[in-house]
């Protein structure tokens, strides 16, 4: 008989931010800039082990959805939609309107949740002076955007 797993998907604690970073290493995506965003950072965790993660940084109205990332051996197993929407719930909490993100390695995988690539220059101007935007992601990272209904919020 196979151990039972306890998944969960919640706020980062202070003692998991080392395994959180540590899984971003690990999946190639940028920690800078991240500390200052932890109070809107979502982790999945496997029997108290980080698996997975999902980060908004807001701007008012609009926020960048980063970090999102899932452990090797949970990869095609459903938790990368699952830390999607959970950053969605927290994002219609928050009245977040226009959702964004940069990516290099999943433009083909973020459409099936309604985003759309969008240029660079249309992005909203607060979201561009973050360093994922200004610094982190280099230029060829595809923007894409999101935009909730007034009736999801
Ligand atoms: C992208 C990522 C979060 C997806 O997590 P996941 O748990 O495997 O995703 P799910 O199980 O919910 O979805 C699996 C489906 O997405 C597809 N998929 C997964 N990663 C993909 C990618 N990078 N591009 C296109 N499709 C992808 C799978 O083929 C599968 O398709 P299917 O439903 O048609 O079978 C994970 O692969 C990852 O951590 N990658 C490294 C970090 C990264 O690139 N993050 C995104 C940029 S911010």
């Amino acid at each position: 008989m196979q151990p039972e797993i306890t998944l969960s998907i919640e706020a980062v604690a202070p003692g998991d931010v080392a395994a959180l970073y540590n899984l971003l290493r690990a999946s190639n995506l940028p920690i800078d800039g991240l500390s200052a965003h932890l109070t809107d950072t979502l982790v999945a965790k496997a029997n108290e082990q980080v698996v997975g993660s999902a980060a908004l940084e807001r701007y008012g109205h609009s926020a960048l959805l980063r970090s999102v990332a899932v452990a090797e051996p949970w990869r095609g197993t459903g938790l990368g939609r699952q830390l999607v929407e959970s950053a969605f719930d927290l994002a219609r909490r928050q009245r977040v309107q226009r959702l964004y993100l940069l990516t290099e390695t999943a433009a083909e995988w973020f459409p099936r949740f309604g985003f759309v690539p969008v240029e660079r220059s249309a992005v909203d101007p607060a979201v561009r002076q973050s360093v994922e935007f200004a610094s982190a992601c280099p230029d060829s990272a595809q923007a894409m955007l999101l935009t909730f209904a007034p009736t999801d919020n």
